[in-house]
């Protein structure tokens, strides 16, 4: 068996391999008009290059196992991954999908399958993936997003915020200390911290940093390219922030985190350097960003904008 690249040429054998491998599976769930099933050549040939897609191969040259996978700002989507009926138990869908992460750079993997389904499932969790979400379809499948993060430390994990964090959230964003130094109101009720988690924390550049010990938000990291401020930003620049609940400051735990991030950062972007900056009365945040390299460009500005507070910050910049 060998694992290839698949070309253009090769998508009526893959579609023809995912009738037969999805079909059963569309049985056992009563589901037998779900998309992998009933996908069409059109749709399958129109689709193709968004994807990098591998088959394995037999020495016969048969297709008898494929996926794809596709790299959106660093996270990973998984898809189709399928083995012919005949070929299954194998170990072939592990060496595929090991694959596709292998070839794809990322910090974080994703993918969709139904949990009605307990061999596939459990078989992503040993792989390492999480459920994140879980939508109720109205034929009764339970549908589940899964993921697994790459970032990680022996004591932290970056990964990305969800909504059941909103407890955790709430605990340590009530807190007057944190949000005022960082430039944001205090979160005054839990409905607020659930505004703030589906509006600014929930997207692809923004991690909930977790106690690997305890499983627990205790901060959040994560940059922004998209902004409105005064800072002396270049053009495509992003913008750094973060912070941690009280009682975890001053154990290095936002310099490991925010290392992890720029690691991030300079394997999935092409980015030239990253700004960020701290009111002048909070030097913690200066020393963290000073020690993963930013340096003091010397400036400082009022950024109500950005803040809404009117209180001169220092500019700290980190060239790659
Ligand atoms: C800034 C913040 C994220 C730091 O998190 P942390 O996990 O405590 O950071 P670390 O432990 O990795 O590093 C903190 C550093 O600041 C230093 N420090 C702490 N208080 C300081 C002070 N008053 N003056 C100077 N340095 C200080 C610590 O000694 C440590 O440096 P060291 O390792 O050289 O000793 C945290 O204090 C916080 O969340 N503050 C509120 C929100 C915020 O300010 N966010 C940043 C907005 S720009």
């Amino acid at each position: 068996m060998q694992i290839q690249t698949a070309t253009i040429n090769d998508v009526p054998e893959i579609l023809e391999l995912q009738h037969k491998a999805f079909l059963p599976v569309g049985e056992v769930l009563n589901w037998l008009d779900a998309p992998n099933i009933t996908e069409t050549i059109e749709t399958a040939l129109e689709e193709f290059p968004n994807f990098t897609v591998l088959k394995m191969v037999a020495d016969d040259g048969k297709i008898v196992g494929s996926v794809r996978g596709k790299v959106d700002d660093g996270s990973l989507f998984i898809g189709r991954l399928m083995v012919l009926p005949e070929y299954q138990r194998n170990g072939y869908a592990k060496e595929l999908l090991h694959k596709i992460q292998e070839v794809l750079p990322h910090n974080r993997v994703w993918l969709e399958t139904t949990s009605d389904i307990t061999s596939t499932y459990t078989f992503y969790e040993r792989e390492g993936f999480r459920t994140f979400k879980t939508e109720h379809f109205d034929n009764g499948v339970s549908w589940v997003s899964m993921a697994k993060w790459e970032l990680h430390t022996n004591r932290i994990l970056l990964r990305p915020w969800r909504e059941d964090d909103v407890e955790a959230l709430y605990k340590y964003a009530s807190d007057p200390d944190i949000g005022t130094r960082a430039g944001w109101p205090p979160h005054k009720s839990i409905e607020d911290s659930t505004e703030v988690l589906r509006n600014i924390l929930m997207n692809d550049t923004t991690w909930a940093i977790i106690l690997r010990e305890t499983g627990e938000p205790i901060g959040s990291i994560g940059y922004m390219t998209n902004y409105t401020s005064t800072l002396p930003s270049r053009p495509n620049e992003p913008l750094v922030g973060y912070w941690v609940g009280k009682p975890y400051w001053n154990k290095g735990i936002c310099t490991e985190a925010l290392n992890l991030m720029i690691k991030h950062i300079r394997a999935v972007s092409d980015y030239k350097s990253l700004i960020s900056s701290h009111f002048v009365d909070n030097p913690a945040s200066g020393r963290v960003m000073q020690k993963c390299g930013f340096v003091p460009t010397g400036e400082t500005c009022v950024d109500s904008d950005l803040s809404g507070m009117e209180k001169p910050m220092a500019v700290l910049r980190l060239e790659f």
